[in-house]
C-alpha cells in the first residue's frame, strides 16, 4: 500500500511504498540519489547497484526530474538527507521518463510564467496554492460561522459599479455588456431577503498598468449585510483579516517556512486592533511624518498608500474619503457631505488596498445625481434603486482582493504568484 512521503517520514522506519515525481537526481557510479516529491513533502531515496535488479538499476540511472515512479524501501533517520531522512530502495517501478524538463535553476520570472502549468509543482508554487486554499475555506468559515449565506451574482452584467475605466466589454449577441467588476449591485437587493451575504467569485478588471498588485481576473471576496453601519462594516472587514491570517498560522507553518516568510510580520495584524484614521488625517500624516503633499480631495496614489502603510504593522483602515473619488453608492457623511462613509484597508508591507468597503447611500436621489455625473443612464439601474424604495434599511458591506491577501500573508514580490493561472493585460495563457 502506498503511503504519502509525509506518512513515511512519520513513520520513520521499516517498509515503506511511496509514489511521486522525481525532484532531483544526482547519480553516482554504483549509487543513484533521488530526491522524490508528493503533493506533501520531498524525501531522499538512494539506489544501489547491489541492492537492485539489472532493469532497475538502468532505469534508476535512466530517470530524469519529474520522471514519476513507485518505490519499496526501507525508511531510517539520516541527518544528511533534505527532509532528514533517507529510503534505501529495494523495489522501482519507473511509471514515465520524463522528457528533458524545461525548467532549469534561476529562470526568468517570463519564463517561468511561460511554464506556469509546469512551474506549479515548484515547492514555492505548490506551498502558495496550500495557503490559498487554506484562505479560502477561511474566509467560507468566518462568514458562515459569522451566519451569512452563500448568494451569487452574474458574471455577465449590464451595468459598472465601480468606473467605467476599468470595465471589460463583452459582444453580447450583438449587445455590449460587460464582466462583473463586482457582486455587489445584485447583492444588495438579495440582503433583503437572506439580510447577511457573502460570494468569493472572479471579478475582472481592464487594469491597463503593470503593477505587481494588479490582475485582470482576480478573486473577489465580498460580503453585504443588513441593518448594519459604516462602523460595523470596518468590524466585520478586520475581524475577517485576523481570522484567515490565524488560519494560514495555525495550519501552514511549512510552507511558510518553505517560502521564508517572516511570521512575526503577520502576528501584529491578529493582536492588535487596526487603526482607523480618516482621509484628512491620512493627509496631515503623510504631510508630517512622510513629507509628502496631498491636495484634499485627490485619491491616495499608490505611492502615498506605500508610505502611510510603513507606519503601521497591521492593516489601516482610512475612512471618509472625498465623495468624489469614490463610487456612486456609498453614503454621504451627514455631518459633511464632502466625504463618504466609504473605507480602503491598506495592508501593510506595501501590499496595498486589501479592502474597499462602506456604508450605502440610503437616498435614491442622491444616488441618480451621482450616476448622472458620471454620465451613466439611471434608466439602466433601476433594479438597484428598487432597494431603495421598498422597505430600505441600512446596510454596507465590503470587498476583498483574495489575492492582494494572499500576496501579503506570503510575503510575494508580485500578485502573479498568488493565482495559479494569472491574467493581466499581457499575460493571458497558459
Ligand atoms: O475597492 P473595490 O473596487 O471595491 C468594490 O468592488 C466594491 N464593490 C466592494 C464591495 O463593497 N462589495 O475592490 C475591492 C477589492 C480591493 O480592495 C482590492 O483588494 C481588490 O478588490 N482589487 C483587486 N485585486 C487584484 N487586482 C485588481 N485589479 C483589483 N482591483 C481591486
Ligand atoms: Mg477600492
Amino acid at each position: 500500500m502506498f503511503i504519502s512521503i509525509e506518512e513515511a517520514i512519520k513513520k520513520g522506519k521499516g517498509k515503506v511504498n511511496i509514489h511521486g515525481w522525481v525532484y532531483r537526481e544526482r547519480k553516482q557510479k554504483d549509487m543513484v540519489f533521488l530526491v522524490i516529491r508528493d503533493s506533501t513533502n520531498i524525501i531522499q531515496a538512494v539506489i544501489k547497484q547491489d541492492r537492485v535488479s539489472k532493469k532497475e538499476w538502468d532505469d534508476s540511472n535512466k530517470v530524469l526530474i519529474e520522471s514519476s515512479l513507485e518505490i519499496e524501501g526501507d525508511i531510517k533517520e539520516d541527518k544528511r538527507a533534505p527532509t532528514g531522512y533517507e529510503i534505501q530502495v529495494s523495489k522501482l517501478n519507473v511509471i514515465q521518463f520524463a522528457e528533458v524538463f524545461p525548467i532549469k535553476k534561476d529562470q526568468s520570472p517570463e519564463l517561468l510564467l511561460d511554464n506556469r502549468h509546469l512551474w506549479l509543482r515548484s515547492r514555492k508554487m505548490t506551498s502558495v496554492l496550500k495557503i490559498r486554499s487554506t484562505i479560502f475555506k477561511a474566509i467560507h468559515d468566518y462568514f458562515r460561522k459569522e451566519g451569512f449565506y452563500e448568494f451569487q451574482s452574474p458574471i455577465i452584467q449590464s451595468t459598472q459599479a465601480e468606473g467605467g475605466s476599468t470595465l471589460f466589454n463583452l459582444d453580447y449577441f450583438g449587445k455590449k455588456l460587460f464582466l462583473a467588476q463586482t457582486w455587489q449591485l445584485y447583492a444588495e437587493p438579495a440582503i433583503f431577503a437572506l439580510e447577511k451575504v457573502y460570494c468569493i467569485a472572479p471579478s475582472f478588471r481592464a487594469e491597463k498598468s503593470k503593477t505587481s498588485r494588479h490582475l485582470t481576473e482576480y478573486w473577489h471576496a465580498e460580503m453585504e449585510v443588513a441593518w448594519a453601519n459604516f462602523n460595523d462594516i470596518q468590524n466585520y472587514g478586520e475581524a475577517l483579516i485576523k481570522h484567515v491570517i490565524q488560519e494560514v498560522l495555525k495550519n501552514n507553518k511549512e510552507e511558510l517556512k518553505i517560502l521564508e516568510r517572516d511570521v512575526h510580520k503577520l502576528e501584529p495584524s491578529v493582536k492588535k486592533k487596526f487603526p482607523r484614521i480618516t482621509y484628512t488625517d491620512a493627509l496631515k500624516i503623510l504631510n508630517n511624518k512622510c513629507k509628502m503633499k496631498v491636495n484634499w480631495g485627490e485619491d491616495l496614489r499608490t505611492i502615498e498608500e506605500d508610505k502611510l502603510s510603513n507606519l503601521y504593522d497591521t492593516p489601516v483602515i482610512v475612512t471618509h474619503y472625498p465623495k468624489a473619488v469614490k463610487a456612486f453608492y456609498m453614503k454621504e457623511d451627514p455631518k459633511n457631505p464632502k466625504v463618504v462613509f466609504g473605507c480602503d484597508f491598506i495592508g501593510p508591507e506595501g501590499y496595498g488596498e486589501l479592502i474597499g468597503g462602506s456604508e450605502r447611500e440610503p437616498d435614491p436621489k442622491k444616488i441618480v445625481a451621482r450616476l448622472r455625473e458620471q454620465n451613466e443612464n439611471p434608466g439602466n439601474y433601476k433594479f438597484y434603486l428598487d432597494t431603495r424604495k421598498y422597505g430600505s434599511i441600512p446596510h454596507g458591506g465590503f470587498g476583498m482582493g483574495v489575492e492582494r491577501l494572499i500576496a501579503w500573508i506570503c510575503g510575494l514580490d508580485n500578485i502573479k504568484d498568488a493565482i495559479p493561472y494569472p491574467r493581466t493585460m499581457l499575460r493571458y495563457s497558459p
